[in-house]
């Protein structure tokens, strides 16, 4: 079926990742999954349906209308979340990836528990070597094709819209969502959207809200995509 006739489908990451140090320590981050349900539970009122692909939250899967289909992919890594994500990005629309993905990982994963004694023995000072995790964002930029649309978030302390800029060129999207470490656990944000083609909108508001107006601003403009593609290849 052409995509124009059936339902448009989302891919969503959310969350945050957790990458092991051992068999009880992890490193991760303050990511509560707030946005990424909310863009998620936008997308299935709006009549798609998604791939969520979710690290560890404390929050229940956004109820699915009738008709709409919700797969839930629960994960806990960044390499997990790209094995999940790659496949459910092949066959989506839309995607929007606002999971804050944590960049490195431990190099090494210690079976047991890091004993705090065999630490004193090379002086006290635990030394973590770090190796950098896949940016699956990235990988979806490369993969991507006309018909699909791509939105990537950027978490900014400083130089914000330089830095959103340089994301949405380096990796290809379509629309980048700016925001500032407060949003991070909170319920409320305050962002920018930029769009490829220099257009920028400032929304501050519940998350929930956020996701709606997010998913209702990707939508049009995916499906004005759609017709001129389609008009180009007629
Ligand atoms: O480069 P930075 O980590 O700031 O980019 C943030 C964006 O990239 C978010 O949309 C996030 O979901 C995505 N990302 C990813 N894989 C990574 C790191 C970030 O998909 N390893």
């Amino acid at each position: 079926m052409s995509a124009s006739l059936r339902r448009p489908r989302v891919l969503v990451t959310a969350g945050p990742t957790r990458e092991p140090i051992d068999r009880v320590r992890y490193l991760t981050n303050r990511s509560s999954g707030r946005m990424g349900y909310a863009v998620a539970a936008a997308a299935l009122a709006a009549g798609c349906d998604v791939d969520l692909v979710t690290g560890p939250v404390d929050l229940a899967p956004p109820p699915a209308p009738r008709g709409a289909r919700l797969t839930v992919h629960r994960v806990e890594t960044a390499r997990q979340m790209r094995a999940a994500a790659l496949p459910a990005f092949r066959g989506c629309d839309l995607a929007f990836h606002v999971a804050a993905v944590s960049d490195f990982r431990p190099a090494r994963f210690v079976r047991g528990k890091l004993k705090k004694r065999d630490l004193a023995a090379r002086g006290g000072a635990l030394v973590l070597e770090l190796v950098p995790n896949p940016d699956i964002l990235w990988e979806c930029g490369q993969r991507k094709h006309q018909r699909q649309l791509l939105v990537g978030f950027a978490l900014e302390a400083a130089d914000g819209v330089r830095n959103a800029l340089f994301k949405l060129r380096e990796k290809n999207l379509d629309f980048v969502v700016l925001n500032g470490p407060s949003a991070l656990n909170a319920t409320r944000a305050d962002v920018t959207v930029l769009a490829r083609d220099g257009e920028r909108i400032s929304i501050r508001a519940e998350k929930s809200r956020i996701g709606g107006q997010l998913v209702a601003l990707a939508l049009e403009r995916w499906r004005r995509q759609l017709h001129k593609t389609k008009a180009t290849i007629r």
